[in-house]
């Protein structure tokens, strides 16, 4: 007999779901989504990748899905679930299923097996901007690129959340007509700005809806519309805008807390069939040999579709070699500090005063001195960084609160345990890596965030002074502060590339420190996520993901205002004419304040306005991407699985990573060793313009380029140029040492400019 209570029960399921995740959604219009059951172990799922069937641009979905159902085991996976999670069409010839590593062996020898890898997870990278970047409503670019409009962004995130003003369809187009994407949420939270929205989750579809803020923020930072009197917590107020405010976004969620290669796959698979043309992707994982990284994998085949793609560098920084999505088919982005600061300041009871920031500014905190408490004086290091449950016992009531950086907390989150054991304020403070890059967060109490040498201060100060105290006062946002900017943030993800040595990775850095978009729920002292119904919140965060967001954002500008420019001729005119000097003309710094690395800054700082008009570009198509793969010295089945066309490597004309053709310059090199790199330009600027070359040497190398000048007769024109590179004896006792330097291609209109960067071998 049927339960009368059936549709009843589910009902109540289903909102308490939904009231459970934290979500401000009061009214949940959200279309019925098919839940996976179990998700299994995690660990059994393997990316598997085959021949191309030579019929299959005539094969329909289904029959896709049962030639590779022909290569799974006829029973079910160990956890009783359905094998196969995935069949996919574009992003790779392949599916992904639950299977055991006795079973892949088995496969392994069927006829049109290719190779398989294991699933394996991915990092989200987080830890004013647009007039930061000289983008004003009335400023040419902007305006000439119509704000983006036309072009499609598909950010692969943690979800959106749909009825954030940002993301207002006011004033919007309707899709272009090649769009052929689809919304899982209800039909009034999709409109003519959020024109999709898809979730993958373990083999099943999810409800797009962000939980987590990260999505949101990328979202509406690549392609979030104006909005007059955002702020955060009354800080940095302003109109808030995405760097293409009239752009579409596509959202595909393939994350929750991390993201899975395999979901990471159907997304970038969905996207290519929905039509996008800029990919975002703001999550990694170290760097691996790009035919076991799905994030490669997939970007490849997003790349060949014609779809820029632009992704973080990752937080790892400073670490040398901490670079992640490394792959020359992908923007590779670090992130840099901007203008602005949002000022907290700490009086020391000495008179001593240093500055540091929080976004959270309450007005009614008295300035007074209150006794400091350092809970990492006895050297424990849980309580250094003040992790949960590491203040029990230590009496910080009534006190402000020093608590170092790291630990298992977000400085957020130490914000919560300050107040929970009774502290009334909190001073974060930078070490030695994270230097001179303190962050702006929307605290639950008053704080300072401040920078290692501050730190070294206020802790010689606290062992010197026999009842130290500080007060915490706050002096709001301010703009075109003295601390040199853009600057390299400390968690910037730095070459050399793993994976890719012989390609400069990161490529490019942009604004990436106490960046404000989008946010699903209330921040600061007062939020209270269950009651929320202030829908218009905005969240200041750091990361590489906002910076990626941002050149996502560009490159919708430029695929704009440059319909036929490939992705290779859109990175090449950002990172030719990306500046190296900051706002007071020094060379760009890092964390510590000294010049930056190219190993930081790849191209140096994006420069949207001179990324459209860039003179000459170097173009890469899929062709060199194969030569380049091979060069490697992958096997043709690794080649093969990126391709997802068959490659034999021997009947191609490899060529070495330094020989891609690239706009920036890599080398190895010995002493006593002469090296030659060819490039190819082709001119999109004016017919008719004339360049030389200009170089500035490595230090111990000598460089000369032939030829040293190029004229184009008509637009669209191509040059080939060499540049020879010599040592002498005197890099002799230079191995593993980094010289840079640079060439730049300079006409009365243009300078095209690519850093060099060698090691010394
Ligand atoms: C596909 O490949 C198989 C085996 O290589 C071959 O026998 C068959 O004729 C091919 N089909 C087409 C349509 O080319
Ligand atoms: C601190 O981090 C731990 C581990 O990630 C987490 O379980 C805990 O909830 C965090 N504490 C706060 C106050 O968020
Ligand atoms: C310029 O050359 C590129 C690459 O060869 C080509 O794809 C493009 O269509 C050409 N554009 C024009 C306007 O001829």
């Amino acid at each position: 007999m049927e339960n009368p209570n059936h549709k009843h029960l589910l009902l109540l399921t289903s909102l308490l779901l939904i009231s459970h995740s934290d979500l401000i959604l009061t009214h949940t219009q959200l279309l019925p989504i098919v839940r996976c059951s179990g998700h299994g172990a995690d660990r059994d799922v393997y990316i598997v990748h085959v021949k191309h069937p030579n019929t299959t641009h005539l094969l329909a979905a289904a029959d896709r899905e049962t030639y590779y159902k022909t290569f799974l085991p006829p029973t079910a996976a160990a956890g009783g679930e359905q094998r196969l999670m995935y069949s996919y069409t574009h992003a790779i010839s392949g599916f992904a299923a639950r299977l055991s590593e006795a079973e892949v062996e088995a496969m392994a020898s069927r006829e049109g097996f290719v190779r398989a890898h294991r699933d394996k997870q991915y990092q989200l990278h987080t830890t004013h901007s647009p007039g930061f970047l000289d983008l004003q409503p009335d400023h040419c670019f902007w305006k000439e690129s119509n704000f983006g409009a036309g072009v499609i962004i598909g950010v692969l995130d943690t979800g959106v959340t749909p009825f954030h003003p940002s993301f207002s369809d006011a004033g919007m187009a309707l899709p272009p007509s090649k769009w052929k994407g689809a919304c899982d949420f209800d039909t009034r939270f999709c409109n003519n700005k959020l024109i999709g929205a898809r979730g993958f989750s373990r083999g099943c579809r999810d409800a797009p809806l962000d939980l987590d803020g990260h999505g949101t923020h990328t979202a509406s930072t690549a392609a979030g519309g104006f909005v007059n009197g955002a702020s955060v917590l009354g800080q940095a107020k302003g109109s808030a805008a995405g760097l293409a405010p009239r752009a579409q976004l596509a959202v595909y969620k393939v994350c929750d807390k991390a993201c899975f290669g395999s979901d990471v796959l159907a997304g970038i698979d969905q996207a290519i069939a929905d039509g996008v043309d800029v990919l975002s992707i703001s999550f990694g994982a170290r760097s691996a040999p790009f035919y076991d990284d799905a994030v490669a994998i997939g970007t490849m085949a997003a790349a060949a579709w014609g779809i820029f793609v632009s992704t973080s560098a990752g937080n790892e920084g400073p670490r040398e070699g901490s670079v992640e999505n490394d792959a020359p088919w992908v923007l590779t982005v670090g992130a840099s500090t901007i203008d602005r600061t949002v000022r907290s300041t700490v009086k020391l009871g000495n008179g001593q005063q240093i500055y540091g920031e929080s976004a959270y500014q309450p007005g009614n905190f008295p300035a007074t001195q209150l006794p400091i408490a350092y809970p990492g004086a006895r050297g424990i290091s849980r309580a250094k960084t003040c992790s949960d449950g590491s203040l029990d016992g230590v009496n910080v009531r009534g006190k402000i609160v020093l608590c170092e950086t790291g630990g298992a907390n977000t400085s957020v989150e130490k914000g919560a345990i300050v107040r929970r054991a009774g502290g009334v304020g909190m001073i974060v403070m930078n070490g030695p890596t994270e230097m001179y890059t303190p962050e702006a967060r929307a605290h639950v109490l008053p704080a300072a965030h401040v920078s290692y040498a501050d730190a070294v201060k206020l802790k010689a100060y606290m062992k010197m002074a026999p009842t130290p105290t500080a007060a915490i006062s706050f002096a709001g946002t301010l703009y075109g502060t003295p601390q040199a900017a853009p600057a390299v943030a400390a968690f910037s993800g730095r070459g050399p590339s793993a994976a890719n040595n012989g390609v400069l990775k990161p490529d490019i850095i942009g604004p990436g420190v106490n960046i404000v978009a989008a946010w699903p729920k209330s921040v600061g002292a007062s939020s209270n996520p269950t009651n929320d119904e202030s829908i218009a919140t905005f969240n200041m965060i750091s990361g590489t993901s906002p910076a990626a967001a941002h050149l996502a954002g560009i490159a919708a500008l430029l695929k704009a205002s440059h319909p036929d420019w490939s992705p290779a001729a859109i990175k090449s005119a950002m990172m030719t004419s990306a500046d190296t000097l900051d706002r007071s003309g020094n060379l760009i710094s890092d964390e510590g304040l000294q010049p930056a690395q190219y190993l930081a800054t790849g191209a140096g700082h994006v420069n949207p306005t001179k990324a459209d008009d860039p003179g000459l570009v170097y173009d890469l198509w899929f062709s060199d991407y194969i030569a380049y793969l091979c060069g490697l010295g992958y096997t043709d089945r690794q080649v093969t699985s990126i391709a997802r066309t068959g490659v034999e490597c021997a009947s191609v004309a490899a060529i070495a990573a330094e020989e891609l053709n690239y706009p920036t310059i890599v080398v190895a090199i010995g002493a006593n060793a002469q090296k030659t790199v060819t490039r190819t330009v082709r001119n999109v600027g004016e017919p008719g313009e004339a360049y030389a070359a200009a170089v500035d040497a490595p230090e111990g190398v000598a460089v000369s380029v032939f030829p040293d000048r190029l004229e184009f007769s008509g637009a669209n024109e191509t040059a080939v140029f060499d540049v020879y590179f010599t040592t002498g004896d005197d890099v002799e006792g230079r191995t593993g040492a980094v010289a840079e330097g640079q060439l730049r291609w300079v006409s009365n209109k243009h300078t095209v400019r690519s850093s060099i960067s060698i090691t010394f071998i």
